[in-house]
């Protein structure tokens, strides 16, 4: 729906007074209405490095969810003040691994004697407790664009990686880019004790993948696939990795938003395209390359927004610039200078990947 001219002309004007004070990033799930005052836009990758390029800006504004600003509060300097328009704006799938349950997995790997030999690697997607917890036992981070990259550094650094909390993203690198197959891989379910499985499967296994995933996206099932196909013939199926297996399986092109982007102003005029990721994006791809002849359609018949990206909102990104603005601070995310410590260390080794 068409923003509210009133909301976008103050959004406007806080932002123009602001000016260099500000700098505000945008996850490409944002709402057209939001990501229209970005001045960067990204995945998840791109933002946390670009959330460090404007280091005289006092405010950055992350028009994203919760773990995207704690990734860049710790990547910027300790007076840039980061501020999340929504306290509300979660993660499902970071919400599914805690520091606890994390620990408890290290107590379980340790008791079965492979814990030495276990590297983990957590997607971006993930608390900074997580990430801390990933730096302090010599792991690295990942996004969708790079977890490929991080799983071969990981694989030099030990035998097996602990992956978290993305099964879907881990078993799809492990088996698309680095050769493992699917018995290679073992589900640690948190809920379960020893994870639900026995020292024996986990000394055999190569990956451990925590039981976690994208409720958008796990949506999407090979009946999608089977009929998009159908209904559309020649169509190209692109899809994220957080896609459950059978799906990236089954799919033309996996990649990050980033990628999916890149990949549709590539593509020939005339060219047809079923997309598994969230409807913000789809939707507004659909819309900027209709005029070149190029079709996108969604890959699922029913309506998906990832609920929490939909929670920043005009109103919400007004009274934010609004009150800032206004000399007020609001919402600002802080990581607490230990956890900061070792996260840091986790992302600059993301960052240091080729
Ligand atoms: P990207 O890194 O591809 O932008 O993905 C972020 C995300 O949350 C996907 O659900
Ligand atoms: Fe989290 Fe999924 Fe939303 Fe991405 S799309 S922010 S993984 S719930």
């Amino acid at each position: 729906s068409p923003s509210d001219p009133d909301l976008v002309e103050r959004a406007r004007a806080a932002k123009e007074k602001l000016g260099d004070k500000v700098f505000v990033l945008g996850h490409h799930y944002q709402r057209d209405e939001v990501i229209q005052f970005a001045d960067v836009t990204g995945d998840s990758f791109k933002l946390a490095r670009d959330a460090a390029a404007r280091p005289e800006a006092e405010y950055i504004v992350f028009c994203g969810v919760h773990f995207m600003a704690e990734s860049a509060d710790i990547l910027t300097s300790d007076d840039q003040k980061v501020v999340l328009p929504d306290l509300a704006a979660g993660c499902s799938m970071a919400d599914m691994a805690t520091a606890e349950q994390v620990a408890e997995c290290w107590d379980v790997l340790t008791e079965a004697g492979i814990a030495e030999q276990v590297v983990p690697v957590s997607y971006m997607n993930s608390s900074a407790d997580i990430k801390a917890f990933t730096g302090k036992h010599g792991g690295t981070i990942c996004t969708s664009s790079n977890a490929k990259n991080a799983l071969e550094w990981a694989f030099e650094q030990g035998e097996k990686v602990l992956f978290l909390p993305d099964q879907h993203l881990g078993r799809n690198t492990a088996v698309r880019d680095m050769g493992l197959s699917l018995e290679d891989c073992v589900l640690y379910n948190p809920h379960k004790p020893n994870g639900g499985l026995t020292a024996e499967q986990l000394r055999d296994a190569k990956m451990i993948l925590w039981r976690g995933h994208c409720s958008v996206h796990g949506r999407f099932s090979l009946e999608s696939v089977e009929d998009v196909r159908a209904r559309i013939p020649g169509v190209n199926v692109l899809v994220h990795p957080e896609c459950r297996h059978e799906v990236v399986a089954a799919a033309d092109y996996v990649g990050s938003t980033e990628y999916i982007i890149k990949a549709l102003e590539a593509a020939p005029a005339g060219s047809k395209w079923a997309i598994g990721t969230e409807l913000n994006l789809v939707r507004r791809l659909a819309n900027r390359f209709a005029p070149e002849g190029k079709e996108i359609v969604f890959l699922d018949k029913t309506v998906c927004f990832c609920s929490t990206m939909n929670r920043i909102d005009l109103p919400h990104l007004v009274w934010t610039l609004e009150s800032l603005a206004a000399g007020k601070l609001v919402n600002r995310i802080e990581v607490d200078p230990e956890t900061e410590k070792y996260a840091k260390l986790a992302l600059e080794r993301m960052l240091a990947l080729p």
